[in-house]
């Protein structure tokens, strides 16, 4: 990594970097229609549990493993793991960051497309119907939607080329306050809508006979999701996070900006939702297709539809980051490739496999696998699979084979910092999160 010493600068742009991974299109766009989805306010409780149980000890567990060996995710277990075996967790991971990059780059360049769209004033003034037109007639085409993920592909790539001090930090320091900022103002606006009112009650108000058994696992699957847990991304950026970092404080901070930009979504979007008589539970379609027709009735509409898609877009950037950083590492360090050639390469795989999730909106809509379209199986495994059996080895490695010892002078930077909740933290790393997991994946199965 050239002179440039291993890891961010700062715990500030630690916290920055990582919750930005953290934070993406997973909260603004698939959280508020799983809400939606699954009845408003009982599915916001159960997730918020999910996240403070389980999310922030599988976080501290992944820092754990990426600071302890101060490397990529295959390295840090051929270091800790001794035995060669645990490398496998590593490739894993690999496998599940391509897979998920793949499909996340098609939603991801959409969200360029609506800036444009947004921008030139394309979006206003249509009809409903006429909005879901321009929304089938994008995803379904050929040309443009592949044009903007390769956009988005490219961006990503030159972030990561400049290194993880002056790429990654330096990006995440500068695009993470601007996106609580947007965020935090188009709250506002939402909030001085008529049915503001109806919105918020939507949201916390938690009607439980509306969460059937699927919700709940939804709720479990989407904070690991949210989270990036699972695939090895909390591995890397805790592998570049100071020794003298609290690794608690820094997994409490990004589990709660994670589920406080998830809500301040829902906030923006319900409120306006109601307001203009729409359906909240109206799927994926829910921010390209619901929000402009909102947008369309505002006064000022078309300013409020730059921002939102601006924010969307800021959001997924620094998430695809986090996800290709996850093989630059590796290829930088087991292959000694440089960054540069790293970051181009891993751009081109991710980009062969991609162009087929974009593909199967379109011309590749009959290619259906299991019922699936490609999108939608990647999607499907990768949340329902790969995410909860990477996390269930990462736990079963740390819980039952590292010394628990080694994880405790991890965790307490070698006694410098109060170890109250250790025994805590250890019995959820050990018993209660794998057993959750065991649960998400056998319910997958079984479903
Ligand atoms: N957490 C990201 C989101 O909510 C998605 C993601 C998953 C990113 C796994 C990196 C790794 O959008």
């Amino acid at each position: 990594m050239g002179k440039e010493q291993r890891g961010f600068s700062s715990s500030l742009g630690a916290i920055m970097a990582a919750a930005g991974g953290a934070i993406g299109l997973g909260n603004i766009w698939r959280y508020p229609y799983m809400l939606g989805e699954n009845g408003g306010g009982a599915f916001l409780l159960a997730n918020m549990f999910f996240v403070l149980a389980f999310g922030i000890p599988l976080i501290m567990s992944e820092f754990v493993i990426g600071r302890r060996s101060q490397s990529n995710v295959v390295g840090a277990y051929r270091k800790l793991g001794k035995k060669k075996g645990w490398t496998i967790i590593g490739y894993f991971s690999l496998i599940s960051a391509l897979l998920i990059y793949a499909f996340y780059s098609v939603v991801s360049g959409w969200t360029l497309n609506y800036i444009v769209l947004a921008c030139t004033n394309k979006l206003s003034g249509l009809s409903p119907e006429q909005v879901t037109e321009t929304f089938t007639t994008f995803t379904t085409g050929t040309f443009w939607p592949v044009f903007y993920q390769l956009l988005f592909l490219i961006m990503t790539a030159l972030v990561i080329t400049f290194g993880v001090q002056k790429g990654i930090e330096k990006v995440s320091k500068v695009l993470m306050p601007m996106l609580f900022l947007l965020l935090l103002f188009m709250c506002i606006r939402s909030l001085t809508l008529p049915a503001a009112k109806q919105g918020l009650h939507f949201i916390f108000h938690p009607d439980f006979s509306k969460l059937k058994m699927s919700g709940v696992l939804d709720a479990l699957g989407q904070s690991f999701f949210s989270l990036s847990i699972g695939v090895g991304a909390m591995v890397t950026y805790g592998s570049y996070t100071s020794k003298e970092d609290s690794i608690f404080k820094t997994s409490t901070w990004i589990a709660v900006c994670d589920l406080l930009v998830a809500v301040a979504a829902g906030v923006v979007i319900f409120p306006a939702v109601f307001s203009f008589g729409m359906d909240p539970a109206s799927g994926p379609e829910l921010v390209y297709v619901v929000l402009p027709n909102v947008f369309n009735s505002m006064p000022a509409g078309t300013l409020f539809a730059v921002i939102f898609f601006v924010l969307l877009s800021i959001a997924a950037l620094t998430s695809t980051i986090s996800l290709q950083e996850i093989l630059v590492a590796y290829t930088v360090e087991e292959r000694q490739w440089n960054r540069r050639k790293s970051s181009i390469i891993s751009m081109l795989v991710i980009f062969a496999v991609g162009i087929f999730c974009t593909l199967s909106f379109g011309p590749l809509s009959n290619f259906k696998i299991f019922g699936f379209t490609i999108f939608d199986l990647f999607d499907h495994v990768t949340a329902s699979y790969l995410l909860p059996i990477g996390t269930l080895a990462m736990t079963i490695f740390l819980g039952w084979f590292y010394p628990k010892a080694e994880v405790k002078d991890e965790i307490t930077n070698g006694g410098a910092l109060k170890g109250n909740l250790f025994e805590l933290y250890y019995f959820i790393l050990r018993y209660a999160a794998p057993i959750a997991l065991v649960i998400i994946i056998v319910s997958g199965i079984v479903e």
